[in-house]
């Protein structure tokens, strides 16, 4: 294959009774039909409110299962629940082993390694970062393994949530560390990668696009299918849209699109909470 093209799609946050953001999936999934990637990569908040509601996740995986290509998926902290931080609070709702099998069982696999077009494709669970949990060191440990097999190929890896604001040892603040991923997994993460030639890292999580480049890294922030964070909550970085991201991989170069589905709606985080209000 001399041509791989990818759309990434990321937090959908679906559930049977939240309507407006079937809405907005399926306004996507049109599009996917009528553009047909090889591939599409949900990264992460996949379900509404995973880690409570097993159906949650079971109605977001039929209606990806729905969609004319195969998928992968990428665990995000309402599927399987958020990873503690040096300096932050706690959070509420840890991702726990339990909340990755479910996950695994329901949705697909929270991690992956495959090659297409010159390429080799890396996805990880951030989530069980910085856990303790055991399976964030034998993650660590497949990861080192699958990264020996790469024959120097260009590596593009794929998370939930983002590296790093702006620099990879930009300070954690205790507002804003739980938005990247934390320290010491990042710094242990981007030392493992940047033995290869790594040129890409796709992140969601944040519901803002974002597209910028650090070093010889390009780092694309896709925005949520679903719904936006306003500002009274959240600090305005990239932009503040619903969309989706499509990305063509050719042997040794790749192009990124930012793309909104046609039908997609710029829903924000206070319609949809007046709306559950409301219910
Ligand atoms: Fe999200
Ligand atoms: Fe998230």
């Amino acid at each position: 294959m001399s041509e791989f093209r990818l759309t990434q799609i990321s937090d959908t946050h679906l559930a049977r009774s939240r309507p407006t953001l079937i809405a907005n999936f399926e306004a996507v999934a049109e599009h996917i039909d009528a553009t047909r990637p090889d591939l599409v990569l949900n990264s992460g908040d996949v379900a509404f409110d995973g880690p409570n509601s097993r159906s949650d996740l079971e109605f977001a995986k039929s209606m990806h299962a729905a969609l004319p290509v195969d998928c992968r998926y990428l665990p995000g902290n309402h599927d399987i629940g958020d990873n503690p931080t040096a300096v932050g609070t706690p959070p509420t709702e840890p991702a726990t082993e339990e909340n990755c099998d479910a996950f695994r069982a329901t949705v697909g696999e929270d991690r992956w390694c495959f090659e297409a077009a010159g390429w080799r494709f890396i996805g990880l669970n951030s989530l069980i970062m910085n856990t303790g949990l055991d399976g964030e060191a034998e993650q660590f440990d497949w990861l080192a393994s699958q990264l020996g097999n790469v024959n120097g190929e260009p590596v593009a890896l794929f998370l939930h949530k983002p590296l790093f604001l702006n620099l990879p040892d930009d300070a954690e603040l205790a507002e804003t560390a739980i938005r990247y991923i934390p320290q010491p997994a990042r710094a242990r993460l981007i030392e493992m990668l940047s033995a290869l030639d790594w040129r890409l890292v796709g992140s969601g999580h944040v519901h803002q696009r974002r597209d910028f480049t650090f070093g010889r890294v390009r780092h694309i922030w896709a925005p949520s299918v679903g719904f936006m964070i306003p500002d009274h909550m959240q600090d305005v970085i990239g932009i503040k849209e619903t969309g989706i991201v499509e990305y063509r991989f050719r042997p040794d170069s790749f192009e990124v699109r930012h793309v909104r589905a046609e039908g997609q709606v710029d829903i924000s985080l206070d319609a949809l909470l007046a709306e559950m209000a409301a219910d």
